[in-house]
């Protein structure tokens, strides 16, 4: 007997368990973000713009299927994910999505240089960088906004009150949603949008 969307996704909160418990840094979360959470995602994400969009620790999927439930095409979006496991099950789940198992955080190396892949739309992150020094998280999104188009934003999932990466002159600015307090733990988007000097100069590029 098949089983329905929900059903599978309450399932999600073992494996997501087991493998926190294996490496809680690595994951960051308890348990998947809840429904209401990844409509805040997607709804800050600037998928209305013509592009593919980029999914960054997409873990067992909750954001790529509400991404697909507001009507962004599968063929549209790839999802990079470091647990093999998660990657696997991923690419079963969204036979048409782009999975790729490897990572996130050097997309130099998993998707090749800057002028050798395509510019996203948006690019939605979940990967934990609690662990990384301010410095290298700035770098590190500063790189991204080399992938996004003219207009393309950066959303992340976090859980902390202030922005996890600061906001870097000259490159990108940072805003955020309201707090989701049905997700466990309470959680907001963190929305980093391009400094409007630097968009002037990306869409004259
Ligand atoms: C907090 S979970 C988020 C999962 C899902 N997006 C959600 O909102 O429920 C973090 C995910 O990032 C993945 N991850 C951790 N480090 C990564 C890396 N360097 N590259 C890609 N994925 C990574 C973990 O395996 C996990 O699936």
């Amino acid at each position: 007997m098949s089983r329905s969307k929900g059903e599978r996704t309450q399932g999600d909160w073992l494996p997501f368990l087991a493998t926190w418990v294996r490496s809680p840094l690595k994951m960051g979360a308890v348990a998947p973000s809840s429904r209401g959470y990844c409509r805040m995602m997607v709804k800050h994400a600037t998928t209305d713009l013509d592009g593919p969009v980029l999914e960054l620790g997409p873990g067992l999927g909750v954001v790529t299927r509400t991404l697909l439930e507001q009507g962004v095409a599968p063929e549209r979006i790839t999802s990079i994910e470091y647990d093999r496991d998660f990657a696997k099950k991923l690419q079963q789940r969204f036979p048409k999505v782009n999975v790729i198992h490897g990572d996130g955080l050097d997309l130099e190396k998993t998707l090749g240089p800057v002028g050798q892949s395509p510019k996203y739309a948006a690019i939605l992150f979940a990967i934990p960088i609690v662990n990384m020094p301010q410095a290298r998280r700035q770098a590190l999104f500063s790189s991204y906004f080399e992938r996004l188009m003219p207009g393309g934003n950066l959303t992340q999932l976090s859980y902390m009150v202030t922005p996890p990466v600061r906001p870097v002159p000259g490159v990108f600015s940072v805003s955020s949603s309201r707090r989701v307090w049905s997700n466990i733990p309470p959680a907001r988007v963190w929305i980093y949008s391009r400094d409007r000097a630097a968009e002037k100069g990306a869409a004259a590029a």
